[in-house]
């Protein structure tokens, strides 16, 4: 390759970084199945760039490779990164390496989630410990690293926390489950209260029951699914969306409940 060939090629990928740079930026936690993929899909095909997260390493090589084959024009928009949301190092890492890749975060998706069901006497500090630390403890981490570099943003940003039903009513054998998705509708509405001059906007969607692996789990467990209407994930991916495009239909630390009537 001769030298003018070199530098074409050097501008070039100095182009395709500023596109990218220009672009709206995602991260969605948990991405690899469920709610979270589907949304990291539908935020990919409506021109973002999104970061593919879980934490399996393996599990997030499966999805990358599934975009690869699926969408070949998108290999440019995606980044797959192992990260356990509940270790700050991880999260960090992830924040850091979006930066570096992209130039800006514009749209969290707090959506990785474990669920635990078991009655409290028998549910062992661990037990707890785990359920919190996944569910509440990873939506304060990914806030308190992403919120600068969206303040630093002046176009602003939009923070979607996946809560649950679970986290407006209670249910038995789930207290740990549905204590983390309350205190994540606490944890939404006092931060919207601190960025409401930031042009930065922090929603939480309650889904009822979703046909994913998680309400497998729990069905497996001896839950009794009767009565009970399950959404799509999709259908969750699509009103996520939708509080993050049209977000002047929604009040800041709003929480909205989503059921498959
Ligand atoms: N399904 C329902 O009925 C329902 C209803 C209301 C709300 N929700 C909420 O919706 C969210 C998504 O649930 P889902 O139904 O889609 O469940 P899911 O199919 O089990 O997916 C959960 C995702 O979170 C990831 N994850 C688990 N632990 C993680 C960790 N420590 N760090 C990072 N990622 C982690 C999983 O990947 P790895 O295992 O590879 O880490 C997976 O990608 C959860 O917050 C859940 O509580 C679900």
């Amino acid at each position: 390759m001769d030298l003018q060939n070199i530098q074409q090629e050097q501008q070039q990928q100095q182009q395709t970084r500023h596109d990218h740079q220009t672009q709206h930026t995602a991260i969605v936690t948990g991405s690899t199945r469920g709610i979270g993929k589907e949304t990291a899909l539908l935020l990919l095909k409506n021109e973002m760039n999104v970061i593919i997260s879980s934490s399996n390493q393996e599990n997030v090589d499966h999805m990358i490779q599934e975009i690869y084959e699926k969408f070949p024009s998108k290999k440019d928009n995606i980044l797959g990164i192992q990260c356990d949301v509940s270790k700050y190092s991880e999260v960090k890492s992830l924040v850091d390496k979006t930066i570096e890749r992209f130039g800006r975060i514009d749209i969290l998706v707090n959506n990785a989630g474990i669920v635990s069901y078991k009655n409290i006497i028998d549910t062992t500090e661990d037990e707890w410990n785990k359920t919190i630390d996944i569910n509440l403890k990873g939506v304060f981490l990914f806030t308190k690293e992403v919120l600068p570099h969206m303040i630093e943003n002046k176009s602003g940003g939009v923070i979607i926390n996946v809560s649950s039903g679970a986290g407006k009513s209670g249910f038995a054998n789930m207290a740990s489950y549905c204590a983390s998705k309350f205190g994540i509708i606490g944890l939404t509405e006092s931060i919207a209260e601190e960025v409401a001059d930031k042009n930065i906007k922090i929603m939480a969607i309650c889904p009822g029951g979703v046909d994913t692996k998680m309400i497998k789990d729990l069905i497996n467990q001896g839950v009794d699914r009767s009565g009970m209407k399950l959404l799509k994930p999709g259908d969750v991916a699509e009103k996520i969306y939708d509080m993050i495009s049209n977000q002047k239909k929604y009040a800041n630390g709003q929480s909205i409940e989503f059921y498959n009537n």
